[in-house]
């Protein structure tokens, strides 16, 4: 068989020109996280301390979700800034410690809220963020099971436990950035920004970072779903 050098030479400027561009979206999500969290910790402190509970409930449901859950997803991307260096045995420690840092804190931001309201999931907001706890919960469950994946096998097959756990966590993600998106509509929110177009302009921020975060979670877990069926 011959190969057509020229055919070489093509594909890897079009790995070259893959690469670059995914390196950029890496870069704009982390300039994203940082100006979305950081419009959330303002808002927090904006009142000085003690924050009230809705405002402890900000800044933990942003940092654990949108800082930490987003770094956890993207420290096992191939392009990732920070992680790329670090041995694969490595990026699941950080993974690890990211997810479970940062679950921790996003559960105890919603109950904080939760304790301070007599009915509970009455709003967009509210609903959305309980989809988004439960989710986290489920994934942390499995994640533990993707963990030991090689001795739980007899309970239950690797494959299904890392499927499942890449679907919970790109729902709770999601479901804590759409949840994010109408905390940002509230009307506090607004008044406190004193211009629509800055809120919608977070709003826009953190759809784009959300975007981006689960591109590649999702191709793997189509990859590895495809593969597992036609075992
Ligand atoms: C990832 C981020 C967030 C998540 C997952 C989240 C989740 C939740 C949940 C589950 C509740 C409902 C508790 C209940 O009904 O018992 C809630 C309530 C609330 N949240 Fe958030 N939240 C987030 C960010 C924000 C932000 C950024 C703001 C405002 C700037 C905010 C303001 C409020 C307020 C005012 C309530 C009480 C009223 C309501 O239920 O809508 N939250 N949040």
């Amino acid at each position: 068989m011959t190969v057509d050098p020229e055919s070489i030479v093509k594909n890897g400027d079009a790995d070259y020109v893959l690469k670059i561009f995914q390196a950029t979206l890496n870069l704009i999500a982390h300039v994203l996280i940082g100006i979305v969290v950081g419009a959330c910790i303002l808002i927090s402190f904006s009142n000085g301390l003690p924050m009230s509970p809705i405002m402890q409930h900000v800044v933990l449901c942003a940092v654990g979700y949108q800082l930490l859950m987003a770094e956890a997803i993207l420290s096992l991307s191939a392009d990732n800034g920070w992680s790329a260096v670090l041995r694969f045995k490595d990026k699941r420690r950080a993974h690890t410690i990211l997810q479970v840092t940062g679950s921790a804190l996003a559960i105890a931001g919603t109950l904080i809220v939760m304790m301070e309201k007599t009915s509970h999931f009455t709003s967009t907001h509210g609903i959305l963020g309980f989809v988004a706890l439960v989710f986290t919960t489920l994934s942390l469950v499995n994640g533990l099971t993707s963990l030991y994946a090689h001795e739980w096998r007899k309970f239950c097959p690797g494959n299904i436990s890392k499927i499942t756990h890449i679907c919970f966590g790109i729902i709770a993600f999601g479901a804590a950035s759409a949840s994010l998106c109408y905390g940002f509509d509230a009307f506090f929110f607004r008044m406190w920004a004193g211009n629509n177009a800055l809120t919608d302009t977070l709003i826009g921020f953190t759809a784009a970072l959300t975007t981006i975060i689960i591109i590649n979670p999702t191709i793997t877990f189509f990859k590895k779903t495809s593969r597992f069926a036609k075992k």
